[in-house]
């Protein structure tokens, strides 16, 4: 099952879609966050790490590849956000092994994990996963897919707008 949702034309509608998908989500969580380059995939890392209340700006660090965002408590949040961006992974000679080294393994459990450029990197980390994807149209209009791999995917995505 594959879900197309509505076009998400703003960085804004971009993060409110994110904050709507973090509702659904909880620990051990592998999310793909997939298409190219401006798509808006950090965009909606940072509607997610709003809706599960994270600290830390979610950004696309340039050295830095993976970053755990802790939960503030006093705003709600709950869970642990791992924002992994493996773009720099793509030039190096054996990116499983980089990802290895991460040891995401370690937080999957207990933390929502986001990856973007991981498609063929980290999918082996869980059973299961929702990959998320972004495209940018011509006319820079974006829309936003969403592919579950296994689980009750499919149960969680049904309400969501
Ligand atoms: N509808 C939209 N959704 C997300 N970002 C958008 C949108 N329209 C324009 N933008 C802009 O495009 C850029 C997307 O960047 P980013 O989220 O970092 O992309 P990616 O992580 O996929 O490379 C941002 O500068 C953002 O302001
Ligand atoms: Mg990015």
């Amino acid at each position: 099952m594959t879900r197309a949702l509505p076009v998400l034309s703003t960085v804004e509608q971009t993060r409110d879609f994110g904050r709507r998908l973090a509702t659904v989500l909880r620990a051990g969580d592998l999310l793909l966050l997939t298409g190219p380059l401006g798509a808006g995939k950090t965009a909606l890392a940072q509607g997610i790490g709003a809706g599960l209340h994270v600290s830390g700006a979610v950004t696309s660090p340039t050295f830095v590849i993976a970053r755990v965002h802790r939960p503030d408590p006093d705003a709600g949040g709950t869970l642990p956000m791992v924002h992994v961006d493996a773009y720099r992974l793509g030039d190096v000679q054996d990116p499983l092994g980089e990802v290895d080294a991460l040891d995401l393994d370690a937080t999957l459990e207990d933390s929502v994990t986001l990856v973007e450029w991981g498609e063929g990197l980290v999918e082996q980390l869980s059973d299961e996963h929702l990959r998320v994807h972004r495209t940018r149209n011509d006319d820079d209009s974006r829309h936003v897919t969403l592919t579950p791999h296994g689980g009750d995917w499919p149960t969680r995505l049904a309400t969501l707008t």
